[in-house]
């Protein structure tokens, strides 16, 4: 469908190395500003879980700790949208992560007639990133939190590929950094404050 008329939906890009607390932090916004809250990580998940064909595909893509394919990940966000178009607003887990799914992400959220409000990155140093993955790990079943290999190499990976979306942002004034490192209810504090500049 497409809405011709530009519509304020409160779209943020919740952005930052693995274990900075995308997730944690997510669910606490999605509760307070009554936005939807989609976990690109979490969904592919889902698709292994059911043993779906797109499940199997992503598996194999991320092998070690590497990113799903642009094509593959692109497929997941293009359906979210279109389904949920009507919305409030949706906080985006771990999308984008690639200067190719930033620029194509602008061009999805336009055919339903809006656009990303802003970026906002946790900030948090690789030791405790792994510190708290490897924590995680014990209990979350999650196959790319099991080695300290793969943790590695999942971090150099967003230094390699994905940090550059930050750039992306920076450049159209919609980007804001918050210090990753405290309590869940501090960080939650200072992430509010910059969602609530970006709702007056
Ligand atoms: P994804 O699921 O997005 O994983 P990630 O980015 O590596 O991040 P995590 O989910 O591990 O951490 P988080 O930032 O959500 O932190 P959390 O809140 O859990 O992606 C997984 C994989 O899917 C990718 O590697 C890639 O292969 C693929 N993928 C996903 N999106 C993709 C895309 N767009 N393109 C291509 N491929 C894609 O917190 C971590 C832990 O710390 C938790 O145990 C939590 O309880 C704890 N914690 C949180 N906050 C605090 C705090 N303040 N103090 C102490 N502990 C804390
Ligand atoms: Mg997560």
């Amino acid at each position: 469908m497409i809405l011709r008329i530009y519509r304020i939906m409160l779209n943020i890009v919740l952005f930052g190395p693995p274990g900075a607390g995308k997730g944690t932090q997510a669910e606490k916004l999605q509760e307070r500003y009554g936005l939807l809250h989609l976990s690109t990580g979490q969904a592919i998940r889902d698709e292994m879980s059911r043993g779906s064909e797109l499940g199997r595909l992503a598996a194999a893509q991320m092998e070690g700790g590497k990113l799903a394919s642009d094509e593959l990940v692109l497929g997941i966000i293009e359906k979210y949208v279109e389904e949920h178009h009507s919305a409030r607003g949706v906080i985006f887990d771990g999308f984008p992560r690639t200067l190719p799914q930033a620029e194509a992400f602008d061009g999805i959220l336009k055919r339903i007639g809006t656009g990303v409000t802003g970026m906002v990155a946790l900030e948090v140093p690789d030791d405790v990133v792994i510190e708290r993955i490897l924590t995680r790990g014990k209990t979350s079943g999650r196959a790319d939190d099991q080695s300290i290999d793969t943790i590695r190499n999942r971090i150099a990976v967003y230094d390699a590929q994905t940090a550059v979306v930050a750039e992306y942002y920076k450049q159209q004034g919609k980007y804001r950094a918050v210090n990753g490192v405290g309590t869940i209810d501090e960080i939650f504090e200072r992430l509010c404050t910059v969602v609530d500049s970006w709702e007056e």
